[in-house]
């Protein structure tokens, strides 16, 4: 059976209480090399943010909204203190509070913009909103080890989409797609993938999808990136999170390694997919790929992130195309087939964590 979706305009949410997202929850706001010289202004869960470093290299978000008339700070400018607005100059420190009023020497306490809680880590800048007006976050932000890893090499980037962040997960628990959308970078055969050995387990917060596609043919962003010598295993490691998904994809040379070895060779590809709802029905897809190079590891990670973009902008158009679609038939029944299950398994996660508080 289809696992529920609660998405505006497709199906009718009168009767739900519940927050549209999961608020006590980790979210990736932006990759670290985005927030520079200049302020990054970005909506994240229904906030408009702008993130910020002062002169120490330290990351802030605050509310995207200068106190006096309301221009968007992310217009203004950062300086060592904190950021300027780019109206009549008030500046603000990390905290929201203004600090200096141009031409008026004294800053009344009240001029001030919310701020929030955010953890750089590993490459990514982490968000935490929490519920209930408790915006302290229960645990600390979530390490990716792999973007350290001396193995590997490593690059990203965001895209934007025209649709829920909820469809987003569908398509990366369900990689049956691959051999059907990604025919020119990581497909292959398409039976290969609906026939995949597949296995979904978890728990109450995570989604693990293991597939074993054996003795295939490498599809182009292989071959390209590694010399294998013929027909090859493949694996598909996908680990859900709520906010954030991590998927293991690789091949060895046919018979060559134990697919279940964690230190096995061959040819990887470590993607980290940071889903990060816009609004209700829009989504920022923050990612990076990872990979392992035989030789020439500049040359190897810009083939292998122009493959993943491009791997990348047809999903977006798939995706996007599905949701104008669920817009144009809404309320028609959806059916789930096998390839289905990590999928339904993510979404009864995700309406289980939205909360009670809005
Ligand atoms: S609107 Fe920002 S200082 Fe006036
Ligand atoms: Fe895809």
């Amino acid at each position: 059976m289809s696992a529920q979706l609660h998405i505006p305009g497709v199906n009718d949410l009168s009767n739900d209480k519940t927050t549209s997202f999961p608020l006590n929850q980790w979210y990736i706001a932006a990759l670290s090399s985005e927030v520079d010289q200049q302020p990054l202004g970005r909506t994240l869960l229904n906030h408009p943010v702008v993130m910020f470093r002062d002169s120490s290299g330290d990351i802030y978000a605050i509310e995207d909204r200068c106190c006096h008339r309301s221009l968007p700070l992310s217009s203004g400018t950062v300086e060592a203190k904190g950021i300027r607005c780019g109206y009549h100059g008030m500046l603000y420190n990390g905290s929201g509070q203004c600090i200096e009023i141009p031409g008026q020497a004294m800053v009344p306490a009240k001029a001030r913009v919310g701020a929030y809680t955010v953890q750089e880590k590993d490459g990514f800048i982490w968000m935490w909103f929490g519920s209930k007006g408790n915006h302290a976050p229960l645990v600390d932000a979530p390490s990716y080890p792999i973007h350290g890893d001396s193995r590997y090499v490593w690059g990203g980037d965001v895209f934007h989409y025209e649709a829920p962040y909820q469809l987003i997960h569908d398509n990366l628990l369900d990689l049956s797609h691959v051999g059907y959308v990604h025919q020119k970078t990581i497909g292959g055969t398409p039976s290969i993938h609906m026939n995949a050995d597949m296995k979904t387990t978890g728990d109450d917060v995570s989604v693990q999808v293991v597939r074993y596609m054996r003795d295939s043919l490498p599809p182009p962003t292989y071959t390209s990136a590694y010399p294998f010598g013929g027909k090859i295993d493949r694996w598909a490691e996908i680990d859900f999170q709520p906010t954030h998904i991590k998927i293991w994809t690789g091949g060895v040379d046919a018979g060559s390694a134990d697919l279940t070895d964690p230190s096995r060779g061959g040819f990887h590809m470590r993607g980290f997919h940071g889903i990060t709802p816009e609004t209700e029905t829009t989504s920022h897809y923050i990612w990076s790929i990872a990979t392992n190079p035989v030789s020439d590891p500049q040359g190897t990670l810009a083939s292998v992130v122009a493959q993943t973009k491009y791997t990348f902008e047809e999903d977006k158009v798939v995706i996007e195309d599905q949701y104008q679609n669920m817009l144009r038939f809404k309320d028609k029944p959806m059916i789930s087939i096998h390839v289905d299950a990590g999928a339904n398994r993510a979404r009864r996660i995700m309406e289980k964590l939205r909360t009670f508080d809005r």
